[in-house]
């Protein structure tokens, strides 16, 4: 047992569908997050940028008594397969999400076409091809970056009627139709507050994968094999961190968040 706090982060409020599927597996949790709302989006940015500001934000974690740090961020996932994110950190039980979205992924799929959509280095990394490819060597991978997703997200526009966003996603997903993807990863945390829109597109047979969904079914996992989860018996405390205006951070956390629940936010800055 082990009642430190579950660390999670993200460059934005992504990495909230990953601590709304943790509320519901692991209510008593206590959970610390992060959302670097000053620099996001990272996803256009170089991968030693990305490397640098993934360092600071597990470093601010590890100052809040966490048991396990959550990579609820795709682009830092993937970044972090080829570049040691977690080198100076003490944290034995980490992950990102694009193992155990991969994993997801190839057990839903039956045609053997799996789509990705992420962020342009997401993509450019070829992360979740990798590791698709290293479970099931026969599947095709089609993969499409969707930059526009990101600020669409951060700003709220989200709604299936949005017609702003439709245009945007029928450019991105003509290539999955195309291509017959039976599967769709959602390799991006911010993608699944657009999955209403996205599935209305991709039709309700287009199995869609949340990378921070299943980020969270994975922590439980791991928690459990080694004997990690709380003992508590009341709901855990949620404290949400960001970088910049903590009023437009509330606004998207209320707006985006499954669960009503009673989140302490407040604003922090980074070591740089
Ligand atoms: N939510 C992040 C991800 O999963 C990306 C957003 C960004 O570009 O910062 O990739």
């Amino acid at each position: 047992m082990n009642d430190s706090a579950i660390g999670v982060f993200d460059s934005g409020v992504g990495g909230l569908t990953c601590v709304d599927e943790l509320k519901k597996l692991l209510p008593n949790e206590n959970i610390v997050y992060l959302g670097d709302t000053a620099r996001i989006p990272y996803g256009t940015k170089s991968r030693e940028t990305i490397y640098s500001y993934a360092k600071q934000d597990i470093a601010f974690l590890e100052q809040h008594d966490v048991k396990m740090i959550l990579v609820a961020c795709g682009t830092v996932s993937s970044v972090m397969m080829s570049m040691p994110v977690f080198e100076d950190s003490a944290i034995e039980l980490k992950s990102g999400v694009v193992v155990p979205a991969a994993h997801a992924a190839c057990a839903a799929t039956r045609n053997k076409r799996i789509g990705v959509i992420g962020t342009s280095a997401t993509i450019k990394s070829g992360s979740y091809g990798k590791v698709i490819h290293e479970i099931m060597p026969d599947v095709k991978v089609v993969g499409m970056a969707c930059p526009m997703f990101v600020p669409l997200v951060e700003n709220g526009y989200t709604d299936k009627d949005c017609a702003g966003a439709r245009f945007f996603a029928q450019e991105y997903l003509e290539v999955m139709k195309r291509e017959q993807v039976d599967t769709l990863i959602l390799g991006c945390t911010h993608y699944p507050h657009l999955s209403g829109l996205i599935s209305d597109i991709m039709g309700d047979d287009v199995k869609l994968v949340s990378s921070g969904a299943e980020l969270a079914k994975h922590a439980l996992n791991t928690l459990s094999y080694h004997d990690a989860l709380s003992s508590r018996t009341q709901e855990g405390s949620l404290e949400l961190y960001c970088t910049d205006s903590e009023e437009l951070f509330r606004e998207n956390v209320e707006k985006l968040m499954d669960t009503n629940i009673n989140a302490k936010i407040s604003r922090c800055s980074l070591k740089l």
